[in-house]
């Protein structure tokens, strides 16, 4: 279990790049692995969380990365930014909080939620009235993590992996 006390956050840096791919591949494997063909999941993890990729994105000035640390190991991270949703914001300007992971031992444990409060204070900080985000409709845990915060679905899309199409829900927080 993780000692919460012992935890530290700050924002990424760019030698940081192996271990948010490293998270990232595995979260994304350990949460939503079951939903793919393993060619397609390979292929998935392979094109979005790849050490180059993760690299551009931390130097990206439009996207902000938050890791959490236990000691070195990066147990979670908030990624926020630009948004890039595939339907109609609603706001004069909106960020969208693109991933928020936390390893399997750090669930539960308020990891999720420093990270979160992180994203919604930088998304005020960046002059947004709004706070979107989109969620897998079976990822029951994480859209009652968001309600909790004052999300609500305002949309759905499809999120495609493979040959898979997934359906998502759309989440709205307003920051006014
Ligand atoms: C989503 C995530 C960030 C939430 O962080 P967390 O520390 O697990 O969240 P918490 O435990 O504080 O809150 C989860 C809520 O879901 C509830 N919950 C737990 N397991 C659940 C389940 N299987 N089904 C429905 N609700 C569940 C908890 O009771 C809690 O609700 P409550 O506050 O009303 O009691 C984290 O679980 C995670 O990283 N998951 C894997 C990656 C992921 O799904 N990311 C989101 C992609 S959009």
């Amino acid at each position: 279990m993780i000692d919460v006390a012992r935890v530290t956050y700050r924002d990424a840096r760019a030698e940081d790049a192996a271990a948010l791919a490293e998270i990232s591949r595995a979260t994304f494997l350990a949460t939503f692995g079951h939903l793919y063909t393993i060619a397609d999941r390979n292929a998935f993890v392979a094109e979005t969380y790849g050490r180059k990729l993760q690299a551009a994105e931390i130097a990206d000035p439009e996207m902000r990365h938050r890791l959490a640390f236990d000691g070195r190991d990066v147990i979670g991270f908030a990624k926020m930014g630009a948004y890039k949703l595939p339907v109609a914001a609603e706001g004069r300007r909106v960020r969208e909080l693109h991933r928020l992971y936390v390893v399997e031992a750090a669930k539960g444990a308020g990891i999720a939620a420093a990270l979160m409060e992180w994203t919604i204070a930088t998304a005020r900080g960046d002059g947004a009235d709004a706070l979107y985000l989109g969620v897998w409709q079976g990822n029951a845990r994480a859209q009652r993590f968001y309600a909790r915060y004052g999300f609500e679905i305002v949309g759905e899309y499809t999120f495609e992996v493979g040959a898979a199409r997934d359906p998502e829900y759309v989440m709205r927080k307003p920051l006014a």
